[in-house]
């Protein structure tokens, strides 16, 4: 049995443990599961090179503690409730065995195509079960997954698999979302078109539409498995062989591809499934992001199924048919714990009390937001109308670097404070400095949220490139890790997140890197430059506000905006395009060349005064007409 918390008492006794003697605490969690060769040590770390290695030279494999160890106990539980998008079609039930041979069989097919231990590939899908079998069948042979939120572009999806060299790309012909078929495989075609490592695509068939299929190149999902039946060999991986690589925006650049391991993100992301939402043998949990996300990966697949839970899965959105989907499939699969975004809950919330009446949602237990900061109006009426007054709210703070869940209460125990997200997890040892690196201790303190001891879970290094994650993670503050959060710790010791201090926008729960924006819309021909700033948004939680210096002698300001969108879809993604695009000549810049973001970000929110120092700006005479031009628009 995994380490329990049960008590408030409990949890600051493991807390203590976990700080005192880390080796101790993580090393008796870890014996819990499965390894073909015990580790040598718990933890080896530095924070400088950085260097990060948890049960060295231990070997395992991941899917033999989500599947194999399952079937002694439970190969008939229900390991996967799957949701279709449309609700009249027929929903799956897939059991710990059957998931199993699943799997195997997909591994099998993997290998027969050329798929060998350490090779990069490309998944690619909607929400179906295929996605997770896909990603079970790489990591059960040693290959290194990295999902693609199927809402990227190909541009997008090319780049990713030109960073990973990626051998396979996994996919489908379209997806279904809400009333829209969108193409799939199609977008990969495309994306081929500029990559070269890819030897084999295989392609689910999930919405029927036509596609073409390239001889030698392109295999169908159920061709493929044919004749691949039957066990297929756990590969031992080391502790610290990559699992998976996921593509996650940062403040400069091209997305980087964090990297995590096998052994440490294991451990850590099983204790805390089963620690924060308090999941007991029988309940039913359901998250409800995508796969294509860290919390897909953590909380759809690896950690509900390491845990031996079921876990519901679905394809569709909220709103589709009607904004009661959510308590719809709530009540339909009798949900024990729901798991997610503030910005589904504000969307859903914007529809009133009446699309929740006449269900009655009783079997929740817990809920669970992540992604963004979750205002009070929000929390309180996720608590008031989905939890009925009755179930703790868990407002969990991690990252895709993180792995797992790192600040969170523990269902039920940690009492909670609306838009808090209370306290560290077990292992998690915080410290909040100020800009000059100092670490401000006690409480009602307030500054960059970092750590200052590794936990399993962590990030090892970024994809082809370790300079950048030194860079981008600890070299603002030497020997800690910095996330790139602003954090106030309270009177009590309670964290609340107050949201990045880099250049990175979260647009409903998603990750935008503000440069990654800007070179898109710098794409466009008639685009001279651009700041891409965010904004406050009643759903979104942040918006995109883009000013664009731009030649519009030939075309109308309201076209060139339209084509600006469009060019950013294209580049990076729907989620990418901007909210609000405003036409400007000049941008405020200091003497040095650098853009003022600070100025920028002030007037996308409505405020036209009080923008501090601007003696450094080069011609101050610039935002006076940006203000006069955003007044306009407003
Ligand atoms: C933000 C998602 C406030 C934060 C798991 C972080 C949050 C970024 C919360 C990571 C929360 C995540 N409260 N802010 N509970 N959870 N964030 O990598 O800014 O997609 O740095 O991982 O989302 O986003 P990512």
């Amino acid at each position: 049995m995994n380490l329990k918390i049960q008590t408030l008492s409990g949890y600051f006794h493991e807390y203590q443990k976990s700080v005192l003697e880390p080796e101790k605490f993580w090393g008796r969690i870890a014996e819990t599961f499965h390894w073909k060769k015990k580790w040598d040590n718990v933890v080896d770390w530095n924070f400088e090179e950085p260097s990060v290695k948890w049960f060295v030279n231990g070997k395992m494999n991941i899917t033999e503690n989500m599947l194999d160890r399952h079937l002694f106990t439970s190969a008939d539980k229900t390991a996967i409730l799957w949701e279709p998008n449309d609700p009249n079609e027929a929903h799956r039930t897939i059991t710990y065995q059957e998931l199993y041979d699943l799997v195997c069989q997909f591994s099998n097919t993997l290998k027969a195509q050329g798929v060998e231990k350490g090779d990069r590939v490309i998944i690619y899908m909607p929400m179906v079960p295929e996605a997770a079998i896909a990603m079970m069948a790489c990591a059960r042979i040693g290959a290194v997954h990295s999902v693609v939120f199927a809402g990227f572009s190909s541009t997008a999806l090319a780049d990713r698999i030109n960073d990973c060299q990626a051998k396979m790309v996994i996919t489908s012909d379209g997806n279904f979302r809400g009333a829209k078929k969108i193409p799939v495989k199609s977008v990969v075609d495309e994306a081929l078109e500029n990559t070269t490592s890819v030897e084999k695509v295989i392609t689910l068939k999930r919405t029927g539409e036509e596609v073409t299929m390239k001889e030698g190149r392109d295999l169908w999902w159920h061709e493929a498995i044919q004749g691949n039946e039957g066990p297929c060999p756990a590969e031992a991986m080391d502790s610290e062989d990559m699992l998976f690589i996921l593509y996650t925006s940062g403040s400069t650049g091209k997305p980087k591809g964090v990297v995590h391991t096998c052994g440490g993100y294991m451990v850590y992301t099983h204790f805390t499934f089963t620690n924060v939402f308090q999941y007991q043998a029988d309940d039913i949990f359901w998250c409800s992001a995508d796969v294509g996300w860290i919390t897909g990966h953590s909380y759809i697949v690896y950690g509900p199924l390491l845990a031996g839970a079921s876990m519901v899965m679905f394809e569709g959105v909220p709103t589709y048919p009607g904004p009661d989907r959510f308590w719809q499939v709530i009540d339909k699969y009798k949900v024990n714990q729901f798991y997610t975004a503030p910005t589904a809950i504000r969307a859903l919330q914007a529809f009133g009390q009446e699309p929740l009446e006449g269900y009655s949602l009783s079997s929740l237990k817990v809920l669970g937001t992540v992604g963004e900061p979750i205002n009070e109006e929000a929390w309180h009426w996720y608590h008031a109308f989905v939890g009925k007054g009755k179930c703790p709210i868990v407002d969990t703070w991690w990252q895709t670097e993180t792995g797992g869940i790192m600040i969170s209460p523990i269902a039920g125990i940690t009492p909670t404070k609306p838009s808090y997200a209370t306290l560290p997890l077990p292992g998690i040892q915080l410290t909040i400095l100020d800009d000059q690196g100092n670490e401000l201790k006690g409480n009602s303190v307030e500054g960059n949220l970092c750590v200052k001891f590794p936990w399993p879970s962590m990030l090892r290094t970024t994809y082809g490139d370790h300079d950048r994650c030194k860079q981008v993670y600890f070299s603002m503050f030497k020997g800690y890790y910095f996330t790139g959060d602003g954090v106030k710790r309270d009177e009590d010791g309670y964290y609340r997140i107050l949201g990045r201090v880099d250049d990175v926008i979260n647009v409903s729960g998603h990750r935008m890197g503000t440069a990654e924006v800007e070179n898109a819309i710098n794409e466009h021909p008639k685009v001279v430059e651009s700041a891409v700033v965010g904004y406050d948004h009643e759903i979104k939680g942040q918006g995109i506000y883009a000013y664009v210096i731009a030649d519009t002698t030939d075309r109308t300001e309201e076209n060139l905006i339209k084509e600006i969108k469009l060019t950013v879809s294209n580049i990076i993604g729907p989620i990418a395009r901007p909210d609000k695009i405003q036409i400007v000549t000049g941008l405020p810049k200091t003497r040095s060349g650098k853009i003022m973001r600070r100025i920028l970000r002030k007037i996308a929110n409505g405020e036209v005064s009080n923008f501090g120092d601007t003696s450094t700006l080069l011609d101050p005479s610039v935002v006076d007409q940006i203000i006069e031009g955003a007044l306009q628009k407003a």
